[in-house]
């Protein structure tokens, strides 16, 4: 088989890992601070890592990583109804590494997707089991149907730290620059971080965390990369100013500044990151 086939294949897988994290991390949000949402955050971070070897190894073959959603199975009432949907999609995901894994020759590859698919496996013997635990427990949805002025500050972070997660993980992914790729790594964690706290602060509100994003910024050459980042950062940093200032209520306004601190840390990050690029041309 040849490279371009590989990567397309590894390609779809990768947005098979993108749609089961947010599927994840939907469900476990909503079901607020219990052991099985953590238990669930957990699984969605191993697909997180998933993500990152395949990314990778898109680009060890002379790829580019996707950054488009795969499918995800959405709806049901009640939690049980949402870790069946888990289990479904562990099920797709399953069936797609086993095809794969039967279609490319390359060992390295067919390892690495067997290493996958047993992790595959694993979770979905977690979900079935959290299938029968959420009848049991009578785990409830947390979510409230708040649509005041927070709920959409909440919603408006949520949306830009996602966008930013895969903006500066396609750019870590890309940028031949050791140091860069480093510093975008590292902040994209930091951008987690922020989408786990605004997500986890809008459920205890009684709001929805709605989680999409907007445009990424696809840049080829590392300075463009770093232009467009720092952009994105000072916008934002000014914006969850203007809203830790205009909320009143003080563990959200904390939550806002303490955040608009990082996007701040963050953009002085890539400006020097920038200049060092400048300086090598
Ligand atoms: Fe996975
Ligand atoms: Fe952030
Ligand atoms: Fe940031």
């Amino acid at each position: 088989m040849d490279k371009d086939k590989i990567i397309a294949l590894l390609n779809r897988d990768l947005e098979g890992e993108h749609g089961a994290i947010i599927q994840y991390l939907v469900h476990a949000y909503a079901m607020g601070e219990g052991e099985m949402a953590c238990e669930i955050e957990a699984i969605a971070r191993e697909e997180m890592r998933h993500f990152d070897w395949l990314a990778e190894t898109i680009v060890s073959l002379g790829g580019t990583p996707s950054i488009e959603r795969g499918g995800m199975r959405t709806g049901g009432e009640a939690v049980p109804d949402w870790m069946k949907n888990d289990v479904l999609l562990e099920q797709d995901a399953i069936s797609l590494y086993e095809e794969h894994i039967k279609a490319i020759d390359d060992p390295k590859i067919k390892r690495l997707l067997g290493r996958i698919l047993s992790d595959e496996k694993s979770h979905q013997g977690d979900f079935k089991h959290f299938v029968n635990k959420a009848q049991k427990e009578g785990a409830s949805d947390l979510r409230g149907s708040r649509q005041d002025r927070v709920a959409q500050v909440l919603n408006w972070g949520i949306e830009h730290e996602y966008t930013v997660i895969l903006q500066y993980l396609l750019h870590s992914y890309t940028t031949p620059k050791a140091d860069v790729k480093k510093e975008m790594e590292d902040q994209a964690i930091n951008e987690m971080q922020h989408l786990g706290w605004l997500s986890e602060e809008m459920v205890d509100k009684k709001g929805s965390p709605k989680i999409e994003h907007t445009e990424v910024d696809k840049s080829i050459k590392t300075a463009d990369m770093l232009r467009a980042d720092i952009k994105i950062e000072k916008k934002v940093a000014a914006e969850y100013d203007r809203a830790a200032k205009e909320i009143e209520e003080p563990d959200l306004k904390e939550l806002l500044t303490r955040i608009r601190d990082h996007e701040l840390y963050h953009a002085d990050i890539f400006d020097d990151l920038l200049k060092e690029e400048g300086k090598r041309g």
